[in-house]
């Protein structure tokens, strides 16, 4: 082979390599510069030499034109499908007949798996190379989606080979889906769009590769994990366990929560741990699937119909239901925002009744293009709160428009349409930005080259609703005094929201600064049913107690929109004084890291308002911020070091790491540069352990990460 040739494969390979650290292992070795910087290169060779560009190459995933129709192929060997259990007895009774089949003294081992909700794909590769693929279709025949399998980065074109040979042929067998985060994104960009918005991941990952023209597949964010065997040819294996670890070493995707289990007991454990860590795991599943791990006995146990008999699915409760919308009420928020909620026929969803679900706004009312007595499915997915996702139109009968409020349903005050605005910035003739407020916008005419640039206000149909009566509408009033008291604001006991209900009814409490006054209507509040001597002095001592208060509970307690408890402890620990923060301009509040335009503007507004001013004023004559005192090195021992981590580590992962390294101070950044204090290194660690070598850089094991804890100073 000449040395043209090797260099190009060598090329390739490495590329090849990187990509599955990067999108199957979710572990990059280089940097995305140094990525770039060799995909740079590949590409440079390939337009110099193009009679020997290659079909597995990395650059050629997108290489095929749009088809007409999907071909349909025959399965080599049939895709079955599984039968579900949802509870412990009928998991039992699967356990049982396999027993009965199986009579082996042994015992045997069962896989046990997430069951991916996605869509299924058969991958055939001969000789290392992709050559096919396709959809599950019914089972015994497929469409052929290759060219659109070969856009999906995690997919390998060609098998990696190391110390081990790759068989003849491979069929692999698993699930494309697309992650949740991946999903929520999509979602956004299409609503952004105006395009159609997928109804959840499965639907999107299916749709997505059905595409017939492949450029389309290639823009959606596609993953792949293995969990079946098809067709082998030139490979000895045993069982389940053995194909994962073979095909993984291959460079193909396969699931890190797959765990051999010896009893039924097991299987509950897993199914029980992988239910409570749902929310945690990347991408949508609706239960665990339990193999027979060992694969002569798969064959002994055979199939009855379309389902084997050596695998069943255990499934979660349902998260989608179908119910119809009774009503649709307004609620009004503390922030003054009015929220269309839908009152529905009770029904269980992710294991709980839900009889509420919001509409967050118009536009999503006009999205759904719901209306009242419709049949709609809906999602509660975790400890997300319950979503519509769809109107059943079919089943549409009797609708009714939903009435947008004129008035605030609490007060009667007018109803104001808001986000009414967008801010246009224009270079003469033309529009090279569109903000969403005149903050952002001025702040970006301010900072930008071109010192004449025009702002254009252009008024949009707003999807927000407001109460235009802000804190003098007794529903805002509560819920910004409920939100005062709450317990990571003012934590003050004794005020729930119905005490609060009637105070405000009083006319004891104006703002929630006259909470700090309640001590004097002391005789009246004996007169109120429900209270007693020993309620109002714990009330008022809870209350005394609230007045010594840390700058970030402070911060928070005053409900400004989107300041939530992580944005008002950076607040705090960047400004360190409460009139600092009062009085930050827009590019002061964005220099921070976890503030955007939106939440500095929205800051900003609030600060501005008469009401929020005076306020603020009558609230600081009667609290004590306290002092925020700079962490000591004795609190925080990695203070000031930059550390950063690389290579595979075995005991603890990234992530807990990661989090200890900050809990005492440290930052963690993901490149070496001379900056960089110290690295952490696992196994097989590449191009960072090399720079840090380069640099003089102290380099530090797994082992020595736990010293730096116990005693920093014998490595600073
Ligand atoms: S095994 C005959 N394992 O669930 C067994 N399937 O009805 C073949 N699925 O079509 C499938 N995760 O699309 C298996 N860990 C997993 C799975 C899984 C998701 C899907 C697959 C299959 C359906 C079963």
């Amino acid at each position: 082979m000449s040395k043209l040739i090797t260099d190009y494969e060598e090329l390739k390979d490495q590329i090849r390599y990187h990509d599955h650290r990067y999108y199957s292992l979710d572990d990059p070795e280089i940097s995305d510069r140094e990525y770039d910087v060799l995909l740079k290169n590949l590409e440079e060779f390939e337009k110099n030499n193009p009679n020997l560009i290659s079909k597995d190459s990395p650059t050629q995933r997108i290489g095929s034109a749009p088809v007409a129709q999907f071909n349909t192929v025959e399965h080599l060997k049939p895709m079955l499908s599984l039968a579900n259990v949802f509870t412990k007895d009928e998991l039992e009774d699967f356990y049982t007949r396999v027993n009965k089949r199986l009579l082996t003294d042994y015992g045997y081992e069962i896989i046990c798996e997430p069951k991916m909700d996605g869509a299924a794909v058969s991958i055939i590769y001969e000789k290392g190379h992709l050559v096919s693929a396709l959809t599950r279709g019914d089972g015994f025949l497929g469409e052929d989606i290759t060219s659109n399998i070969q856009t999906i980065k995690s997919i390998p074109l060609k098998l990696l080979s190391s110390d081990f040979t790759i068989p003849d042929y491979l069929e692999v067998r698993g699930e494309i889906f697309i992650s949740k985060k991946d999903f929520e994104k999509l979602n956004e960009d299409a609503k952004r769009n105006n395009e159609k918005i997928f109804a959840n991941p499965r639907n999107a990952a299916s749709g997505s590769l059905r595409q017939l023209d492949p450029k389309i597949t290639a823009a959606r964010p596609l993953s792949f994990i293995a969990h079946g065997i098809g067709e082998i040819q030139g490979l000895e294996i045993e069982s389940v366990k053995e194909f994962f670890e073979a095909i993984s070493k291959m460079g193909i995707p396969v699931s890190k929560l797959n765990k051999i289990s010896y009893s039924i007991d097991d299987c509950l454990k897993y199914y029980n741990k992988i239910l409570e860590t749902r929310d945690q795991i990347p991408f949508d599943i609706d239960g665990v699937v339990y193999k027979i791990n060992n694969l002569e006995f798969q064959n002994k146990l055979g199939k009855v119909s379309r389902s084997p008999r050596w695998a069943i699915a255990h499934k979660f409760p349902a998260e989608e239901a179908t119910t119809e919308i009774l009503e649709v009420s307004f609620q009004v928020g503390r922030t003054g925002v009015i929220t269309p909620v839908a009152r529905l026929k009770p029904v269980k969803v992710g294991g709980v009744i839900v009889s509420n679900c919001t509409l967050h706004n118009i536009d999503e009312i006009n999205r759904l293009d719901v209306k009242i007595n419709d049949t709609v499915i809906i999602r509660r997915a975790g400890d997300v709160i319950p979503q519509i996702i769809k109107v059943i139109e079919s089943k549409r009968h009797n609708p009714i428009d939903i009435e947008i409020p004129r008035a605030c349903p609490a007060c009667g005050a007018n109803v104001i349409k808001e986000n009414a605005s967008d801010w246009d910035v224009f270079d003469g003739d033309k529009k090279i930005k569109s903000l969403g407020s005149k903050q952002e916008a001025e702040f970006f005419t301010e900072n930008h080259v071109n010192k004449d640039l025009i702002l254009k206000e252009v008024k949009n149909d707003g999807a927000f609703l407001r109460c235009s009566a802000e804190y003098k509408c007794d529903e805002i009033l509560k819920g910004s005094i409920i939100h005062f008291v709450s317990r990571k604001a003012l934590d003050i006991e004794g005020l729930g929201q119905e005490i609060i209900s009637k105070f405000i009814a009083m006319g004891y409490l104006k703002t929630a600064a006259d909470i700090f006054k309640l001590h004097k209507y002391k005789k009246e509040l004996y007169e109120l049913e429900g209270f007693g001597e020993k309620s109002i002095n714990n009330l008022i001592k809870s209350i005394e107690i609230s007045k010594n208060i840390d700058l970030h509970k402070f911060i928070y307690s005053l409900g400004i929109p989107d300041v939530g408890e992580s944005t008002s402890r950076s607040l705090a620990s960047n400004f360190k004084e409460f009139k600092k923060i009062q009085d930050a301009s827009f590019a002061d509040l964005i220099s921070i890291e976890d503030i955007g335009p939106k939440v500095a503007s929205n800051i900003i507004n609030f600060f501005k308002n008469d009401f929020v001013c005076l306020f603020i004023d009558d609230l600081l004559g009667n609290v004590k911020i306290n002092k925020i005192k700079s962490p000591t090195l004795d609190e925080m021992p990695l203070l000031n070091l930059n550390i950063v981590l690389t290579g595979k580590l075995q005991k603890y992962s990234r992530d807990e790491i990661k989090e200890n390294l900050l809990l005492n101070g440290a930052k963690v950044s993901s490149s070496v540069s001379k900056n960089t204090s110290l690295v952490i290194a696992g196994d097989n660690a590449g191009s960072k352990l090399n720079k840090a070598t380069e640099l003089g850089i102290k380099v530090l094991s797994e082992d020595e990460y736990i010293e730096l804890l116990n005693d920093p100073k014998k490595f600073t």
